[in-house]
């Protein structure tokens, strides 16, 4: 039996902003960790608005990888939630940088979680989306000789997209820069409205800066990652986003932190 400590935080300043909406979004405190994945999928659920939920994972002094990769941060409890959470989208947008790091492979699921997708009504699987501004991609790399769908590239006008005629579907939205709302109307006009991010941190640092995130998903690692690693977002300085934090789960030693957007 574990023990367990009650620890008194000292109270807040009276010059404290609020931390979050918590009148109209109460936070529900380490609800019990679900016994079944429809249990997991009551915790983090599709919206009926459209929503951008990112997913991240940390060390507990900040760090987004270890030896340059996110694995060795990872623990019990963290891939039921990153299968749940991919499992509920309509797509999946990860950075050119994190498929190219990670290696991302096809988006194929399991087959308990493409089943549970057609049992609610959504297409076997998510689309697979890819920001790149410089197309700089292998397209020998599995998410896309193996992709059960083709996957979408999100690029800018200026992108030598032909080199994905018959490879991938091509969303060009901004001259210079990739326009991430418009990408993100675009997603939305092709029934897209339930969008997951996997990152990485500078598509989650221009995210921000263009306030498109509505809710943030972080599992937060018991280790000492030191210095090195940076953080989950990077790039530009942006203004702070306020958010609410919605719950806290525990598994073991790793923390689940799921926060949204005020107002979402
Ligand atoms: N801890 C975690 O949860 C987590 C999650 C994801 C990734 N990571 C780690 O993060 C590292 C990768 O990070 P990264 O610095 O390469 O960042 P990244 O955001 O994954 O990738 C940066 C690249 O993605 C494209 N991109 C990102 N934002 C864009 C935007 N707004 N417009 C156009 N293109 C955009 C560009 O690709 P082009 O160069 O093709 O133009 C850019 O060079 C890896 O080590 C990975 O393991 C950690």
């Amino acid at each position: 039996m574990p023990r367990r400590f009650l620890v008194r935080l000292p109270a807040p300043s009276g010059r404290a902003e609020a931390a979050g909406d918590r009148t109209a979004r109460p936070m529900t405190a380490f609800p019990a960790w679900p016994s079944s994945a429809e249990g997991l999928v009551e915790l983090y659920p599709r919206t009926p608005s459209p929503a951008l939920r990112v997913n991240f994972i940390a060390s507990v002094d900040g760090a987004a990888t270890v030896d340059g990769l996110s694995g060795g941060l990872h623990g019990p409890g963290d891939k039921e939630i990153f299968d749940s959470l991919r499992m509920v989208c309509d797509a999946l947008v990860v950075a050119a940088g994190t498929v190219r790091a990670e290696n991302y492979d096809g988006l194929r699921l399991s087959p308990a979680a493409r089943a549970w997708r057609v049992a609610h009504g959504l297409p076997e699987f998510p689309l697979m989306v890819i920001v790149s501004r410089s197309l700089d991609l292998d397209l020998d790399q599995l998410v896309f000789s193996d992709a059960p769908i083709p996957p979408i590239v999100v690029t800018t006008t200026r992108a030598p997209a032909t080199r994905l005629d018959g490879v991938a579907d091509v969303i060009a939205v901004g001259d210079d820069q990739v326009d991430l709302a418009a990408a993100v109307r675009a997603l939305h006009d092709r029934g897209a409205t339930q969008l997951l991010c996997e990152g990485g941190p500078h598509l989650l640092g221009a995210l921000i800066e263009a306030d498109l995130i509505t809710e943030l998903c972080l599992t937060v690692s018991p280790l000492l990652a030191g210095g090195g690693p940076g953080r989950i977002s990077a790039g530009a300085a942006t203004e702070p986003r306020r958010l609410s934090l919605r719950h806290v789960l525990t598994l073991d030693d790793m923390l689940f932190l799921r926060y949204t957007r005020q107002g979402s």
